[in-house]
């Protein structure tokens, strides 16, 4: 009886698939509780180069069951695209995929709101993927959105879908001048993901507890992460579900007594994708190399992605947020690029110092870093496959946030293949 949740410490793109990959090759599940296709994750086999958006990565591994749980919204259109994709590069995935019938769909309504939304707030917009997740979120809590399950009763879909537009096409119409969506069109568009769909709808939350209660692993993906949950994160700059430990729960239907593990993710310095306060944020060569050697562009939408130093006041926060078990820390080859490493260990906020991450949306605004400079190593770790393979410096960075975190490391990837890494163990 053991589910392991591997979830992001900081804004995102932590490289979590990596570490669901290195985790999966004992579990015989792999779930997503939260998020839709916003998310995107690599995973590299090989030669070959694995990119998915909702579907979990665990797809790559032979005989793994995936799940959508209840907690994600799910883009049928997007949904279809994967499936065809993977299933083309010899990836069986009908067999192996189950969405939960209570996850709720993305329709076409909920991404042109997103865009909407996003040119009406101007300079304060949020960044969104513009993948119509908080559109869809939104009415999933206002009880007008539509669930997978709702395509497989054409009565009831129509109705909801009636409900739903009733107040969306006055805004079409009215505020943004546009034509309003027809109900039969939209009824139609879904009802032609019904083959794709009818295979695969399940009730997850039972599957993995009936898995865990045999004693199989189950592991559960994180998408996005803890700086962009909803309740937790920088606020308003954040995502509209909860991936944090309480959103996996909600979001997969497993009580919180089954999680054994919990692994928090970091890079060994930040990125975040969209707007919102990053006190770290690197403006300089500095931050360009990082972002070079990281290769730090979307996976979702291209978009070139804000870097700067590791900040530990994030970090722990995250970490005690979610009360992690374990921590893993990936791209630690990238900071091979920098002669030296800063990692931020306390802010300045108007004069006041401190130590702790700020509930306050201005003093984060207004926080300055304040950093411990390690020196650097500068040599190519790829290689190494121990902690004592790693050249000096890089063994006191990690030791260093290791203790400051509090919690063992469990892996420190040190290039993008799968074999790439340093695994340490992680219990039995
Ligand atoms: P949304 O989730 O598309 O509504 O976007 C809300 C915020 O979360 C924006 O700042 C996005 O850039 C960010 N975001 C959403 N998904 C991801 C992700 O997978 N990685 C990093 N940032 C993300």
């Amino acid at each position: 009886m053991t589910a392991t949740v591997v979830l992001g410490l900081a804004w995102g793109d932590e490289g979590k698939g990596r570490v669901c990959d290195a985790l999966a090759a004992d579990a015989g599940y792999v779930g997503r509780y939260s998020g839709g296709n916003n998310a995107g994750h690599t995973v590299r086999v090989g030669d070959e180069e694995f990119k998915v958006h909702l579907i979990p990565s665990g797809i790559v591994r032979e005989g793994v069951i995936c799940t959508i749980g209840n907690g994600v919204v799910v883009n049928p259109q997007v949904l279809e695209q994967e499936v065809e994709a993977l299933e083309k590069r010899g990836v069986e995935v009908r067999s192996r995929l189950k969405v939960d019938g209570r996850a709720h769909l993305i329709l076409p309504y909920h991404i042109r709101l997103d865009s909407h939304r996003e040119k009406a707030l101007g300079k304060a917009k949020i960044g969104t993927t513009n993948r119509g997740i908080g559109p869809a979120y939104e009415d999933k809590v206002s009880r007008v959105g539509i669930r997978v399950q709702d395509i497989f009763d054409e009565g009831i879909l129509r109705t909801k879908l009636k409900a739903a537009l009733r107040e969306k096409n006055a805004i079409f119409e009215g505020i943004y001048g546009e034509e309003p969506f027809e109900v039969e069109e939209l009824a139609s568009y879904l009802l032609s993901f019904r083959d794709l769909l009818s295979p695969m709808v399940d009730d997850t939350g039972a599957r993995l507890r009936r898995a865990l209660d045999r004693g199989e692993q189950v592991l559960l993906e994180g998408a996005q992460a803890t700086l962009l949950d909803n309740d937790h994160g920088t606020y308003p700059f954040v995502t509209s579900s909860n991936p944090s430990i309480g959103g996996a729960c909600v979001g997969a239907g497993i009580p919180p007594r089954y999680l054994d593990r919990i692994v928090g993710v970091t890079k060994a310095y930040t990125t975040r994708v969209g707007d919102g306060p990053f006190p770290t944020e690197l403006f300089d060569e500095t931050g360009d190399r990082i972002r070079e050697a990281g290769n730090e562009y979307g996976t979702t939408t291209g978009r070139p992605r804000r870097v700067g130093w590791l900040d530990l006041l994030a970090i722990k926060f995250s970490a005690r947020l979610n009360g992690i078990t374990h921590l893993a820390i990936t791209l630690l080859d990238v900071l091979s690029a920098v002669e030296e490493v800063k990692i931020c260990v306390g802010y300045e906020v108007e004069g006041r110092s401190t130590d702790e991450f700020p509930m306050s949306q201005t003093d984060l605004h207004h926080a300055r870093p304040v950093y411990k400079t390690l020196p650097g190593w500068q040599e190519d770790i790829t290689g190494c496959r121990m902690r004592g393979d790693l050249p000096e410096a890089a063994q006191e960075f990690v030791g260093f946030v290791e203790a400051e975190v509090g919690v063992p490391l469990c892996m420190i990837s040190v290039g993008p293949e799968r074999e790439q890494a340093i695994v340490e163990k992680i219990g039995a």
